[in-house]
């Protein structure tokens, strides 16, 4: 069966003009491509601005804390900060990049596997909100810096529940086998709450878990709030973070928890459980994934006949690991054309050395896709941008924000001297 591109997976303003082609934001795709040049990311700033406000309103204001890993931006910084999220950094230089944006530091969750001592000592002198702990070793590092005199932190803790979410085995990480956290299995994670609440080092605020991304199943999340419920509540503690990894749909037929169906089932089964502390979650790609979509242009149409066609764009596995990564689907469109039905198949590859470049296997396409064509890759606003690379010395893709018929340069094109930058010779 045939379709044409499904109005869902664009971003909540996009609408097809009078002459078939599309729009986002009030913005024309093709004079945005023609303006800024591709491969581009154009973000509808009003889907993002609803999905944070869907997310506020489900879980109340201060108590969503935007996953900046997902896509990361002093614009974009500022805009979860203004709608009333709170930031989760994951490393320094997610919270140089926060702070950079005027985001105050008590408004910054740090998080990360492996902080450095130089991380925590930033972290701390800056006065982030919370210190998401994760090791043992890293309560160490705590201590050795309240020994230099820095202000005391507050904390809480990471805990693997044991839940296996259904993903990506390299993004599942809520399972006992993980390098995440304290393990709540086999005792860890009441041996790390007992060093934490005697520690002079570390004021314990509460307990954290994420069990993994881009997970669809509500019944996963419904047993890691039920699992970690069972261990807070006994612990009387103020704060239980629930993490985020609410998946969304990439290609036709998916079909995504809305952020409030997800609220609901978080809320529903701590209610059910009795949980009286403050209960927040840290979405990243729920919020930015289908807000934007990636321009490209076609350079190179090969039909090997009796095998297949490829069709190649400006960009790939730079802007876009995750089908590399994760054999993650997306779709494909024409602007120019964009109800058009895509009666078509090709591979749609990047312009890397490598055969694994590959951006769509088998996409659905209209016919007549030819070199020079504007192509569309929708839902690329989670993962994307920020897993991106340098390969091949392509130079990172420009951002724009759209709205109202203006479009915003948020990051501009990185040049040929950008990639010399740090190269002393
Ligand atoms: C601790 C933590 N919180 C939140 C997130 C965001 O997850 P997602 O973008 O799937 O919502 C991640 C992603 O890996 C994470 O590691």
């Amino acid at each position: 069966m045939t379709t044409s591109i499904p109005l869902g997976l664009l971003p909540d303003t996009a609408t097809i003009a009078a002459d078939g082609s599309l729009e986002i934001g009030g913005c024309s795709l093709l004079e945005l491509a023609d303006t800024y040049g591709t491969p581009l990311f154009v973000y509808d700033e009003t889907h993002l601005r609803n999905r944070c406000r869907e997310a506020v309103e489900a879980f109340g204001y201060q108590n969503v804390v935007y996953a900046t890993k997902a896509f990361l931006c002093k614009a974009m910084a500022k805009l979860a900060y203004e709608e009333g999220l709170l930031l989760d950094v994951a490393t320094g230089g997610e919270l140089h990049v926060a702070l950079s944006a005027g985001v105050p530091a008590d408004a910054c969750t740090f998080h990360g596997n492996n902080k450095s001592l130089s991380e925590l000592r930033m972290a701390m002198t800056a006065g982030v909100r919370q210190i998401v702990v994760d090791s043992f070793d890293e309560m160490d590092r705590i201590d050795s810096l309240h020994g230099e005199g820095l202000p005391v932190p507050n904390v809480v803790l990471r805990i693997t529940p044991g839940v296996h979410a259904h993903t990506h085995e390299f993004i599942a990480t809520g399972q006992d086998d993980s390098k995440f956290g304290f393990n709540l299995g086999n005792g860890d994670a009441m041996r790390a709450v007992e060093r934490a609440r005697a520690a002079d080092s570390m004021h314990l605020l509460g307990v954290h878990c994420h069990i993994g991304s881009n997970v669809f199943a509500a019944s996963n999340f419904a047993k890691a709030a039920e699992v970690m419920a069972s261990f807070a509540i006994p612990l009387d503690l103020p704060e239980l973070v629930l993490g985020g990894g609410l998946g969304v749909a990439y290609t036709v037929g998916e079909e995504a928890p809305t952020i409030s169906q997800w609220g609901s089932v978080l809320l529903d089964a701590c209610a059910a459980m009795g949980v009286r502390s403050r209960i927040s979650v840290e979405p990243g790609r729920s919020i930015v994934a289908s807000a934007a979509v990636t321009l490209y242009s076609v350079g190179t149409v090969k039909e090997i006949p009796g095998i297949r066609t490829y069709i190649a764009v400006d960009g790939g596995m730079s802007d876009n690991p995750r089908p590399v990564l994760y054999g993650s689907g997306y779709e494909a469109f024409l602007p120019r054309a964009a109800s058009s039905e895509r009666t078509e198949t090709a591979h749609l590859v990047g312009k890397h050395c490598e055969s694994g470049d590959v951006l769509i296997l088998d996409a659905a396409l209209p016919s007549g896709v030819v070199v020079g064509d504007v192509l569309a890759t929708p839902v690329t606003g989670a993962y994307g941008h920020s897993m991106g690379s340098n390969y091949n010395k392509v130079t990172r893709p420009a951002v724009v924000f759209v709205a109202d018929g203006v479009a915003r340069l948020v990051v501009r094109r990185e040049t040929f001297e950008d990639l010399l930058a740090c190269d002393l010779g």
